[in-house]
């Protein structure tokens, strides 16, 4: 089974997730867009979504879902995203796509995180996959020299501007041993909107699309 089929597996995996009449944070990638294929199909049990990007908005709006700012609603009761790395602990490396801070915001604002991926997004340790980083324009070196500083190697994303007019540094060589910890570290240094650990608020639960189906990790234990 290739990885797209394995997404698309993990993805549907969520439809069962999905409460009638709620509105539901939708986060951003190809698995993401599996999710919202899946969503479409359901569409008449949701009142809308509230989206992590312009990407997701677009592919949301094409199949007649309604999008709503994130201001104009309470708490979600679910969000669903995908993730470039995950551990048992449900700790995240996510922001691959460059939509990080606003798929932060929206995790944060739901009671309920449900992250999808294939498995071979499972690691025992965060860090192989670059460390996304999104700053401010002006801060860019500052920034990247204090990054230097900390052990990884920051690498400027190349032609890639943000949903929100930022740049992104990609940190490679870190090998994240206290996600929670360096999440905050790296959050307090001057110009950085935020960074790609999702482990202050990780994910609730892991689907994980893989050749024998869909494997479901809740930090409790896998079933
Ligand atoms: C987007 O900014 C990311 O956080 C994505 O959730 C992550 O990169 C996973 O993407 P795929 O589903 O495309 O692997």
């Amino acid at each position: 089974m290739d990885s797209d089929s394995k997404k698309r597996l993990a993805a549907e995996a969520a439809i069962d997730h999905v409460e009638a009449g709620s509105t539901i944070g939708v986060g951003t990638g190809s698995t993401v867009n599996h999710f919202i294929d899946a969503l479409a199909k359901v569409k008449g049990k949701i009142d809308g979504a509230v989206s992590s990007s312009e990407a997701s908005t677009a592919r949301l709006k094409g199949h007649g879902i309604p999008v709503y700012d994130l201001n104009a609603c309470g708490e979600l009761g679910l969000y669903v995203d995908g993730a470039d790395e995950a551990t048992r602990h449900l700790h995240l490396i996510k922001g691959g796509g460059g939509a990080l801070t606003r798929e932060k915001i929206v995790a944060a604002a739901s009671r309920k995180f449900v992250c999808i991926a294939d498995d071979s997004k499972l690691v025992d340790v965060l860090g192989s996959f670059p460390l996304p980083v999104e700053v401010i324009p002006m801060a860019r070196s500052y920034v990247a020299r204090e990054l230097l500083k900390r052990g990884g190697q920051p690498v400027l994303r190349e032609d890639f501007v943000t949903d929100n007019g930022n740049l992104i540094l990609d940190v490679h060589h870190l090998e994240i041993l206290d996600p929670v910890a360096l999440e905050r570290d790296l959050n307090q240094i001057v110009g950085v909107v935020t960074n790609g650990l999702f482990a202050a608020r990780p994910a609730n639960l892991l689907l994980l699309g893989g050749e024998a189906g869909v494997r479901v990790v809740d930090g409790a234990g896998d079933s």
